[in-house]
């Protein structure tokens, strides 16, 4: 993070932060990506990809929630493809302020997630920023389980 934070200059847009990681699985402690989030400067966006979040203790999940409430430059991205087993189906979520919403909201292309994909997904009630990985016990859960344990070599 010390690193990360030191290569950002003026002329610096986007800090895209996967944690946990994808393919090594490290993943930053809460504390840590809190605080590079609160030191970042104003001009950039911060992208934190939460793809594996569930998978982490909730103590362990970084919350922005506080930082974007406050208007701060920052966009966590979800997606439902690990935690849900719907790989391929590209269907997850964003959460950022409201402005910066807006702006991806006009530059989105249309019908973006597609009718199978909007079927599969969890119900909205079911989503939860901070889901633990002790993963809700749905049939869709459990026959990912299924699976997975089947193919796994
Ligand atoms: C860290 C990370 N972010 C994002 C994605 C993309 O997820 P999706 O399947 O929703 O496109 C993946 C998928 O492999 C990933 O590993």
């Amino acid at each position: 993070m010390r690193l990360l934070r030191a290569a950002i200059t003026p002329r610096t847009k986007i800090v895209y932060l996967p944690t946990p990681n994808n393919p090594t699985g490290t993943a930053n402690s809460a504390a840590e990506v809190e605080a590079f989030a609160r030191d970042l400067p104003p001009h950039v966006l911060l992208c934190v990809d939460e793809a594996y979040a569930e998978f982490l203790d909730p103590s362990a999940v970084p919350d922005l929630r506080p930082l974007i409430a406050a208007g701060r430059n920052i966009l966590c991205c979800r997606t439902f493809s690990k935690i849900y087993g719907l790989a391929g189906l590209r269907v997850g979520y964003g959460y950022g302020p409201k402005p910066l919403i807006d702006l991806l909201q006009r530059a989105r292309q249309p019908f973006n997630v597609n009718a199978i994909a909007q079927a599969a997904a969890p119900p909205r009630s079911t989503t939860r920023i901070t889901s633990t990985a002790r993963a809700p016990s749905t049939p869709r859960v459990e026959t990912s389980r299924r699976w997975s344990a089947k193919t796994r070599p």
